[in-house]
């Protein structure tokens, strides 16, 4: 009798769709939710689809297979090159663009800032910029819900990344960034990023053109705001302090030049991304009246003042928990390209692929999550998830550096508006996700309106 013979692994990627890659971009642009669940239900938890430019990605949703490819070497896994796309943007130091070393080097300068001790340090500016935006509502008359939070955001980061207490300094940043990160929150402006040959400096009336003239004012500003901090006396609290006071295994401090790099990286991966949080956060919390009536119960026992207490509240927690979990801001983490051959469900993919877990079927799967659709921050009191089963913040050596923060600031905001504030929404329907750039976002018509001050 002969030996049973194992298979060897198959070589070849898994199956997806077999469209032109210029439709499935089109369906991964316009309706990513429909795409990825019709996907996921004709070739299951892994499946490769070819996007454009981007090339062949492939997207896995099952825990095991996420697991695969998060404990890979991190150092034999590139995401940063993935990203080209963002370098008229962000600049080639950004931690965004690194990989290998660079990217580790980078990193843990970066990351003694975003511990988690620090951001209680930013509570009273978080709650004191949720108030200025907040003051003017008027009873009675709606409010775009998204705008208010990105102005919430953007705040903060201001004040807490950039540290910036130049009021005139200040005005010219708000005025400026609008403006210099429309470039990947609308359609028009994606277009710029990808389109390559519209790339062309015909005069400050040519889009391009605009964008340029933009960034250079962007940038003598960050760069005032730099050499300021460096001339201070005493080195500040805000993050940008610390980035100044923090060196490399070698004794090198970050240039100035890297510390514009990330700073404008913090802002665009910051921004957006929190205040399409809260928008959801505050979409659900007033669609299911009994979610709002539990967190208001559980914001009564606690001190408002008391930081670390808010930050622990387990029901406020499982609110966030499952805002992120239902519509995850972004559906897949950033992709990763193997520099080796990776292992993956069976699959033996060659050097050169490049993988994504897939975050927003990963939090549908009903035996994790079941009746997925709904909202139930119970879910989050009864269990815990492994990282591999929930991950709205990426995972291994590129989860997100701000994941502290964020959640800090999702906790202090809602608290804020749910105690001082009483809203309703416009119109109570279902809301269904939109694009922007990469994230997926509450839609610009959901509006709130303020009923009372309390
Ligand atoms: C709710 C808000 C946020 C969500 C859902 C979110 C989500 C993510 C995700 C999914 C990634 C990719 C992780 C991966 O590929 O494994 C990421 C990366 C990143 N995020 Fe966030 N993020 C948020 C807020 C923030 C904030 C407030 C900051 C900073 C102020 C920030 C800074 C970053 C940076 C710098 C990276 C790149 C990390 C690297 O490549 O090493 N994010 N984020």
């Amino acid at each position: 009798m002969s030996p049973t013979v194992a298979h060897p692994p198959t070589q070849q990627l898994p199956a997806g769709p077999s469209s032109s890659a210029l439709w499935q971009m089109l369906q991964w642009i316009g309706r990513p939710l429909e795409f990825m669940e019709a996907c996921t239900q004709t070739y299951g938890d892994v499946f490769t689809v070819q996007l454009g430019k981007l090339g062949q990605i492939v997207f896995c949703s099952n825990p095991q297979g996420i697991e695969e490819i998060l404990i890979a070497d991190p150092l034999q896994m590139d995401a940063g090159r993935n990203n080209s796309v963002l370098l008229p943007l962000l600049g080639n130091t950004s931690l965004l663009m690194l990989d290998g070393n660079a990217h580790q080097r980078q990193r843990q300068l970066l990351m003694p800032p975003f511990h988690g001790e620090r951001m209680r340090a930013y509570g009273s500016s978080i709650i004191q910029v949720t108030e200025d935006i907040a003051t003017p509502w008027q009873i009675g008359q709606p409010f775009d819900v998204r705008g208010a939070m990105q102005a919430i955001s953007l705040n903060v980061i201001l004040k807490t990344v950039f540290g910036i207490s130049n009021s005139q300094r200040y005005q010219a940043l708000q005025n400026l960034l609008p403006r210099f990160l429309d470039l990947t929150g609308s359609p028009a402006g994606a277009s710029l990023l990808f389109l390559r040959g519209l790339q062309k400096d015909w005069g400050a009336w040519s889009p391009w053109g605009r964008f340029l003239r933009v960034r250079s004012q962007l940038d003598h500003l960050i760069y005032q705001q730099i050499a300021e901090h460096r001339n201070q006396s005493e080195l500040g609290t805000d993050i940008l302090s610390l980035m100044l006071a923090t060196q490399d295994e070698a004794g090198n401090p970050m240039t100035d030049l890297e510390l514009r790099d990330e700073l404008v990286t913090l802002l665009l991966a910051g921004h957006e991304t929190t205040a399409s949080a809260l928008a959801w956060a505050l979409f659900w919390i007033h669609f299911l009246p009994e979610v709002r009536e539990k967190l208001i119960a559980e914001l009564a026992t606690v001190d408002l003042n008391d930081a670390k207490g808010i930050q622990r509240l387990p029901y406020l927690n499982a609110v966030c928990s499952e805002t992120l979990r239902i519509y995850p801001i972004a559906p897949i983490t950033s992709p990763r390209t193997t520099r080796r051959s990776l292992s993956l469900m069976g699959y033996n993919l060659p050097v050169g692929s490049t993988v994504a877990p897939c975050i927003y079927l990963t939090h549908r799967r009903p035996e994790l999550y079941p009746n997925p659709q709904a909202f139930q921050p119970e879910r989050f009191l009864d269990r815990q998830f492994s990282p591999y089963e929930y991950l709205p913040f990426g995972g291994s050596n590129r989860r997100c550096l701000g994941m502290t923060f964020a959640l800090f600031e999702m906790k202090l905001v809602l608290m804020t508006l749910l105690t001082r504030y009483q809203f309703q929404l416009e119109q109570p329907q279902p809301l269904k996700p939109v694009r922007r750039g990469v994230t997926l976002a509450p839609p610009s018509h959901f509006k709130m309106i303020l009923t009372q001050r309390c």
